[in-house]
């Protein structure tokens, strides 16, 4: 989990921010959020082969459920200055959506479709390969 640095007005809200050569362990490329999920659904189920991201609740709430293969760990994301940073090669599941939930993702690179893997075998095959 990465701490944002925050920007706190008593009276007048929040601030964070995500800058750069500053916050996080690569650039931004693209920025893409998932909104109005009905509850009890869940997104995700894949894994990235060289894609970087950060994953932060904007608003709302839900879980993360990371996968290297042979360990599986849960986040529980309703904080907007905290990001769970995903390194590539990780399966993730994304569920436990609250009403009016955000999940916006900071992305080391544009859309590639080919950097997916979406076969959970196929993720198998490719974390015995690195
Ligand atoms: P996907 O990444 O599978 O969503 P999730 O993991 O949240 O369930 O993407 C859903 C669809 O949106 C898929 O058809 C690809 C498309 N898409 C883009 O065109 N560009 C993007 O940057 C992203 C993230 C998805």
């Amino acid at each position: 989990m990465i701490e944002l640095d925050r920007h706190h007005s008593d009276c007048k809200g929040n601030l964070s921010i995500v800058e750069n050569g500053e916050t996080l362990p690569f650039d931004v490329k693209r920025v893409y959020y998932l909104y109005d999920v009905p509850g009890g659904e869940s997104r995700g189920s894949h894994a990235h082969r060289d894609l970087e991201q950060l994953i932060i609740a904007a608003s709302g709430s839900f879980k993360v459920t990371l996968n290297d293969s042979k360990c599986k760990r849960s986040f529980f994301l309703n904080r907007p200055y905290q990001g769970l940073y995903v390194k590539p090669g990780i399966w993730r599941d994304i569920d436990d959506f609250s009403s009016g939930a955000v999940c916006m993702v900071l992305a080391s690179e544009v859309y590639q479709k080919e950097d997916y893997i979406r076969e959970y075998g196929e993720f198998l095959e490719f974390r015995k390969e690195i």
